[in-house]
């Protein structure tokens, strides 16, 4: 292995879990009331959290849910795909991002990511065009914005719908407009690591005001508009099924911890990005690949914190980097390894990971360091040393 076998003095006594949150009195305080007046499920403080989140992204409404899947799955519902359709995505993504096409019924076509930015490679997306395309859906990877100039003129040239994954993009902004504004549809993720968390959770945003309304309908059983508020103290009110819709609506004790977590996200998107550049500055010496500098006219989410660790130049294998990285107590983690290199896919789709070199590159290579704004400063320097010590 590379570098020095790391001695008693230099390992810290706890493990450094990857991507924990920081949860504060206000968020304690506000479960505690949900529970204390025992309205636990969809009610008061979910419309609460809509409410601040339409308004930090400028929308006039945003309808929560209870994952990021979920607001992806159900906007692609929306679409209404037939058999055969197809929707464009990124092999560089979560497998929530291609599974919700899959479920929606639509027929997933990746197209490869720019080797530099990671994010999906227009000239791609041109390539995959083709007579069945019915949507685009970009995830702007690690909170980099995605080029959504080339993009949008790619899907209006076609007329295909954008569907953009902002699971790591709650902040990412590109020439002054916000992530989730550029399409159709805009999905986000409250999942534990994210920038924003509810345990679990995510919202949805929508362009047509009649996209949004059927959201909400569907992500409630198909039950018409305000069902939750059937047994408010206003008197008991009918509802009725309109669609064949999923359970899929979030929770007030998940809002009661969003609304707080969404106050704060300025403030820790700053000590991210403070986090970010030390790393950079601390690593530029190192045989790593580093995250490409931040595109002009664009704003970083800094959700991830990814280095390449290639074993021709790093003189360690990614795998065992990861290895070593944990017996040095530094929780790490791999987004992703790309999506053609599970088995599922290979099979079902027939896809085969050399087909998208760009992606399985990355995919080889990639590794995640702590980010989170719970980090201390003395963290952030136990993380560095770590890898300084692994790479050697
Ligand atoms: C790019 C991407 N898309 C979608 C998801 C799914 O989000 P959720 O866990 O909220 O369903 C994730 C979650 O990790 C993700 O990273």
């Amino acid at each position: 292995m590379a570098g020095r076998a790391p001695s008693r003095a230099d390992v810290r006594q706890d493990f450094l879990v990857f991507g924990q949150p920081l949860i504060e009195q206000d968020e304690i305080d506000d479960v505690t009331d949900s529970m204390r007046k025992s309205w636990l499920g969809t009610g008061p403080k979910v419309a609460q959290f809509e409410r601040d989140f339409a308004a930090y992204k400028g929308v006039p409404q945003a309808m929560a849910l209870n994952s990021c899947t979920a607001a992806l799955h159900l906007s692609l519902v929306a679409l209404d795909l037939k058999p055969g359709d197809e929707v464009i995505t990124t092999p560089m993504t979560f497998c929530a991002t291609v599974n919700s096409i899959l479920h929606a019924g639509g027929t997933p076509v990746l197209a490869d990511v720019d080797a530099r930015t990671m994010n999906i490679d227009p000239a791609e997306i041109r390539r995959k065009m083709g007579p069945r395309t019915r949507a685009v859906l970009p995830v702007h990877f690690a909170g980099r914005a995605c080029d959504m100039d080339a993009i949008g003129t790619i899907a209006a040239e076609r007329g295909t719908a954008i569907i953009e994954d902002c699971a790591h993009a709650i902040e990412t902004e590109y020439k002054g407009r916000k992530a989730g504004t550029f399409g159709s549809f805009g999905c986000f993720s409250f999942y534990s690591t994210k920038n924003v968390v509810t345990g679990e959770g995510g919202m949805v945003i929508a362009n047509d005001p009649r996209d949004a309304d059927r959201i909400r309908v569907l992500g409630l059983h198909g039950m018409s508009k305000d069902a939750w508020k059937r047994f408010s103290d206003q008197g008991f009110k009918h509802y009725d099924v309109v669609e064949a819709g999923f359970k899929y609506n979030m929770m007030d004790l998940q809002a009661a911890i969003g609304i707080h977590q969404l106050a704060r996200v300025e403030r820790w998107w700053k000590r991210r990005e403070e986090v970010w550049n030390r790393y950079q500055a601390a690593f530029a010496d190192l045989p790593i690949g580093l995250p490409a500098p931040v595109e002009p006219g664009t704003r970083h989410a800094y959700h991830l914190y990814t280095i390449l660790v290639d074993e021709k130049r790093a003189g360690i294998s990614r795998d065992r980097f990861l290895d070593a990285m944990t017996a040095e107590k530094i929780g790490v983690g791999v987004h992703y390894r790309s999506v053609p290199e599970h088995p599922y896919y290979q099979r079902v789709l027939g896809w085969r990971p050399e087909d998208y070199p760009a992606a399985f590159r990355i995919g080889q290579q990639t590794v995640s360091l702590p980010i989170s704004p719970k980090l201390s400063d003395s963290d952030v320097e136990d993380v560095i040393s770590a890898v300084r010590r692994v790479i050697g």
